[in-house]
């Protein structure tokens, strides 16, 4: 490791009690174990219209989307928790995808500035019996098309409801171990490749 890796967590979730927000916070804790510096974000504070080339063409970049693309742009990569909406990930997630993925001036037109070059761990929480795992393929597939390397190990939590306690800790310590090491992999990754 020549420094240490810089990791941007976040969910694809906009909701105030995530269930999503907390499964990235596990593995944020585990890439902090494993020596990365781990920032957290919440895309409820980047709040951004839906991506419409004309208003684009009028109104360029919001604010928010600036200073979410240089915070993406710092880190060496991504904890990306991703709730599954009719198989998929959420509308929010994929239109800020499509908002950062946008060439600023002087940036080449397919730069993809955030993302080249960068890591992802992915992961899933839904209340049902999959976990949300039909909506990180489609995820994995995104960040691979716009660049990232997307490590092999992922995760995706069934029961959403039931596996964490009031106070958000996912209580059952062989599950809260596999989402802490899918951080501590990514932030070993991430270092080798920095
Ligand atoms: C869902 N949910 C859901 N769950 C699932 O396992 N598969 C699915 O295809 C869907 N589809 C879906 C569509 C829409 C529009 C909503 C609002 C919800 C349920 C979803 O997993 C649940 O609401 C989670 O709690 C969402 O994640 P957060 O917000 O708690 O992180």
């Amino acid at each position: 490791m020549t420094r240490q890796p810089k990791l941007l967590a976040f969910s694809g979730s906009l909701r105030k009690n995530s269930l999503n927000s907390l499964l990235v916070q596990v593995t944020a804790a585990g890439a902090a174990q494993a020596g990365a510096e781990v920032t957290t974000l919440h895309l409820k504070d980047f709040p951004m219209p839906l991506y419409d080339q004309d208003w684009f063409d009028e109104h360029g970049f919001p604010e928010s989307v600036l200073k979410l693309k240089g915070l993406m742009k710092a880190a060496d990569g991504f904890l990306i928790a991703s709730p599954e909406y009719n198989g998929s990930l959420t509308g929010a997630l994929k239109n800020m995808i499509d908002w950062v993925s946008r060439a600023e001036e002087g940036e080449a037109p397919l730069a993809l500035s955030c993302f080249v070059g960068k890591t992802a761990a992915i992961m899933a929480t839904s209340p049902g019996g999959l976990g949300g795992l039909r909506g990180l393929n489609h995820l994995r597939q995104i960040l691979e098309g716009v660049g990232v390397l997307v490590i092999p190990a992922q995760q995706a939590v069934p029961g959403a409801f039931q596996v964490f306690n009031e106070s958000g800790h996912l209580t059952n310590d062989v599950q809260r171990q596999s989402i802490l090491d899918l951080g501590a992999t990514l932030a070993q990754t991430t270092g080798k490749l920095i």
